[in-house]
């Protein structure tokens, strides 16, 4: 969007300068009482191991369960993935974003989402996110548009071709195990999906002088099932909203952080929460980001399992690509998704 300033061309000319744009008036009850309070609760995100998950490990899905019910986030260590991918895959990314301008606009976005450049710049006079984006399509193969692939640095589009290949194993063993906890076949829940979509976006949050009046990404839920995320070792940015306090995340290395997105809060019937989150900026180091979000195919009906539904049903039946294409006309907006497929709405 021609309104939208390029983030990262804004902080090299001028690393203090914080146009008005980006500035947000946080609402007082949206910050935490006490940040001790929020360090706290942050040390008690779960972390499960994937390969215990894998095994069907009776325990590890226990904690599984409870993970999705209480926090709807949790870290995965133990997933298998090659230490030297995920720090290809970084190294590779942080050349693009250094690549010039010029060059990274030969695959901006131009009216869809996939590209470089600024995601949900949707209208003049919103409030900017302190973020420039990376979104491609990955699965299945053949939704690959090339023409929004960076061709340069030499070799970035296998690494990620490798770190998705490896993102996509990881889901479908994390949608088998949900299967089990949510008491269905191990298989039924990917049979539900059709087809499972991924889509990969990589966030660019350069540093900001002033990180508190500013967000790099606006509090939202995920629309997806679940979105496996890969997070910069050192650097914390990363919230998410627990008994009304901003949580941060923080980096275990090497470890991937995933939530419970809305499609997976739906056949639950709420059971499983999937919880606003948002990103803030560093006052002085970048923070790179990678989302790797599962969706059900746009075909694929969710709505909740009748043997979960307690006491009554909370979220209509829909088509997914019914509730996606809602769900993203609008800026990023706390869970507002998840509430229009509420039934009475
Ligand atoms: C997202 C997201 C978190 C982060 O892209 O949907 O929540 O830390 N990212 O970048
Ligand atoms: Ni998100």
């Amino acid at each position: 969007m021609a309104f939208a300033p390029n983030v990262q061309e804004m902080v090299r000319s001028n690393p203090l300068q914080v146009p008005e744009t980006f500035l947000v008036s946080r609402k007082e009850e949206d910050e935490p009482k006490s940040t001790a309070d929020a360090f706290d609760l942050s040390s008690k995100i779960p972390i499960l191991d994937l390969s215990l998950l894998s095994s069907g490990h009776k325990e590890e899905l226990n904690k599984l369960d409870q993970a999705c019910k209480e926090w709807g986030f949790f870290q995965v260590v133990n997933h298998g993935v090659a230490t030297e991918l995920l720090q290809e895959m970084k190294d590779a990314t942080a050349k693009f974003f250094e690549l010039p301008l010029e060059e990274k606009n030969k695959i901006r976005m131009s009216g869809g989402r996939e590209g470089y450049g600024q995601a949900y710049a949707i209208s003049e006079g919103q409030t900017m996110d302190w973020s420039d984006t990376l979104i491609l399509s990955l699965y299945p193969a053949q939704s690959r548009d090339l023409k929004f692939w960076p061709t340069a640095p030499n070799g970035f589009r296998e690494t990620i071709e490798a770190y998705s290949s490896e993102v996509k194993r990881i889901g479908e063993e994390l949608i088998r195990s949900l299967s089990i906890i949510m008491e269905l076949e191990k298989d039924a829940l990917l049979g539900l999906h059709k087809e499972v979509l991924q889509a990969l976006r990589v966030n660019y949050t350069p540093p900001c002088s002033m990180p508190d009046k500013v967000l790099a990404l606006s509090p939202h839920s995920d629309t997806t099932t679940v979105t496996i995320l890969m997070q910069e070792d050192n650097v914390t940015g990363l919230q998410i909203r627990k008994e009304g306090k901003w949580v941060p995340v923080k980096p275990i290395p090497n470890a991937l952080v995933v939530n419970v997105g809305d499609a997976l809060e739906i056949w639950s019937n709420g059971k499983y929460k999937s919880i606003e989150h948002r990103a803030v900026p560093n006052e002085s180091r970048l923070r790179i980001s990678y989302a790797s979000f599962l969706f059900p195919h746009t075909d694929a009906e969710v709505g909740p399992f009748d043997h979960m539904v307690e006491s009554s049903r909370k979220y209509k039946k829909l088509k997914f690509g019914d509730y996606m294409a809602k769900a993203i006309k609008g800026k990023l907006d706390g869970k507002a998704h998840t509430e229009m497929a509420k039934i009475g709405s």
